[in-house]
Formats: structure tokens, C-alpha cells, sequence
């Protein structure tokens, strides 16, 4: 069974009573709910990490090797800072699906730009918990 790693990025512990207009109401552990559920419907193996430290991230990113076949992450914040994340995507190759649950395009003009998606296989933002399970069909895909 094919394995696809999830990452949560910084601040995103904090849903469900986090800036609401723009994260909706549901918590991290509804949205995993959702993610597993949806894994045992396409027949893929996630595991699932949030993390508040860009080098923890870095870190999951490079342990992918030979063991995950896909990524969905939304870095939250690093998505607009982190060359480092960017770095890691690139290193070890995993095909990897950016998702955000508002849409950065239509925010400040500081998070129209992610570093991330570059060398991202694709990009889901503006859909709230849609964008990930989107994001994890799109991985899904690329995990063969
Ligand atoms: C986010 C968008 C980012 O700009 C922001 O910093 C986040 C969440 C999203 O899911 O919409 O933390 O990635």
C-alpha cells in the first residue's frame, strides 16, 4: 500500500478557534479525521505530523526517502519564507502537493508568493478542509 506523508505547518494546532473567517471552524484532529477516512477510501497509507518548527519540517521532508511515495503539506507561514522547505521538497524528490485552506491570492500581497510552489507537483488553495482532501487525491495519484 502506497504511503503519502501529511504535514501541517506552524499555527495550524490552533484551528478551529483560529482566525475563523479565513481557517473555518473545524479543529486539526476533524480535518485528520477526514484525511484517514478518505485514505482507506483510495487505498493509501497516511501518517500524519503538524509542527510549529521549520527544521522539524525540513526534517520530516528528508525521511520521506524510500518510504513515502507522495507529500501534501501546507506549510501555513513557511509556504511565504521558508528556502529551506523549498530545499528539502527539491532534495529528496517526493512528488509533493501544496494545499492551503484559504486562497493566498486573494489575502495580503505578502503570501501571493510561496517559495514551496515551485517545485510542488501542484497547488490547492481557497477550499478549506477540500483543499486537503483534494490535495490528498492528487497525491494518491502520484503515488504509484
Ligand atoms: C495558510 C495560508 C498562510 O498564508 C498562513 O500563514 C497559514 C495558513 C492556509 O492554509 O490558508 O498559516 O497556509
Amino acid at each position: 500500500m502506497s504511503r503519502i506523508l501529511i504535514i501541517h505547518g506552524p499555527n495550524l494546532n490552533m484551528l478551529g478557534t483560529r482566525e475563523p473567517e479565513h481557517y473555518g471552524t473545524l479543529t486539526l484532529d476533524e480535518i485528520n479525521k477526514q484525511l484517514s477516512a478518505l485514505a482507506k477510501e483510495l487505498g493509501v497509507e497516511v501518517e500524519i505530523h503538524q509542527s510549529n518548527v521549520e527544521g522539524e519540517i525540513v526534517t520530516l521532508i528528508q525521511q520521506t526517502l524510500g518510504k513515502f511515495k507522495a507529500i501534501v503539506i501546507n506549510p501555513g507561514a513557511y509556504t511565504h519564507t521558508s528556502v529551506a522547505i523549498r530545499d528539502a521538497v527539491a532534495a529528496v524528490g517526493v512528488p509533493t502537493v501544496e494545499v492551503h485552506l484559504s486562497n493566498i491570492y486573494k489575502r495580503e500581497e505578502f503570501r501571493h508568493h510561496s517559495y514551496i510552489a515551485p517545485v510542488a507537483a501542484g497547488q490547492v488553495s481557497g477550499f478549506g478542509i477540500n483543499s486537503y482532501l483534494l490535495g490528498l487525491r492528487a497525491a494518491s495519484g502520484l503515488a504509484k
